[in-house]
């Protein structure tokens, strides 16, 4: 993929830039494309939350038209949070550890500071679209929210710029995508993921999506980046999961 010809469109209030990457189909024909927003009114995270999106923060989603392997692509919140995570650290002056919570939220001292939304488009050709969403709070990040938020001005003590941030991780996000390879080289982004992964070998908590919580240790990764639990003697995989922080002892 090829920087020099990636549409930005920017907008200055929209509901979601990933609802406006399924509407940008009936007018974009040159993929992929960034929409960006100055603020959304229904922002959206993972399993349908709201997204808190101030003016400030990033908002964004990159849309790209591809012929992904179905099975693989799940590897790209691995691939995206990598480049995050790397565009994060790029304006990190200080000391603070930057981790990255399976499958895709990027921590900062225990609070989420960003999140990603991947989405398969609609489409009425046999075309394929996928929406790849991301949120971070650059500015100012919501009191209350399901995991402890923080932002990046809170954390760094800087004024992170939208443009100078979209610039740099389009940059980091092209560079990944080119490394994994559509899949070929998975191995070596999973390998530089669980450099960074949040509470690896830790006891964690996790959430299922029957409602069901869990707890053991958080010891690997499996090859397709399903995380595996071990707990009551036996490990186990979760691909459909999330790490929350209720945590007891186990
Ligand atoms: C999460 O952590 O739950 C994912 C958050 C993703 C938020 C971003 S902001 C830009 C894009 N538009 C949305 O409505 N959501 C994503």
């Amino acid at each position: 993929m090829n920087k020099a010809n990636i549409d930005i469109i920017i907008l200055d209030q929209i509901d979601s830039t990933n609802n406006e990457a399924q509407r940008a189909l009936s007018y974009k024909s040159n993929f992929p494309f960034w929409i960006i927003a100055n603020e959304q009114t229904s922002g959206r995270g993972r399993k349908n939350r709201y997204w808190v999106s101030q003016k400030g923060n990033f908002m964004g989603t990159f849309v790209l038209e591809h012929k992904i392997e179905k099975q693989y692509i799940p590897h790209l919140s691995f691939v995206t949070s990598l480049a995050l995570r790397e565009t994060i650290e790029g304006f990190n002056k200080g000391d603070k550890e930057i981790f990255l919570k399976w499958p895709n939220d990027i921590i900062i001292k225990d609070s989420k500071c960003a999140g990603i939304l991947i989405e398969s488009l609609k489409s009425n050709s046999d075309k394929e679209y996928l929406a790849i969403g991301i949120g971070v709070n650059l500015v100012n990040h919501p009191s209350k929210s399901s995991f402890k938020a923080t932002s990046l001005k809170k954390e760094f003590n800087i004024n992170i710029g939208r443009d100078e941030f979209l610039n740099k991780l389009n940059n980091n996000l092209l560079a990944k995508i080119n490394i994994w390879k559509m899949g070929e080289n998975f191995s070596q982004i999973l390998n530089d993921w669980k450099r960074f992964a949040y509470k690896i070998n830790e006891n964690i908590s996790m959430l299922l999506p029957t409602g069901e919580k869990v707890d053991g240790k958080f010891s690997d990764l499996n090859d397709e980046g399903g995380l595996i639990l071990s707990y009551n003697g036996e490990n186990s995989v979760f691909y459909a999961a999330e790490i929350i922080e209720e945590l007891k002892l186990v």
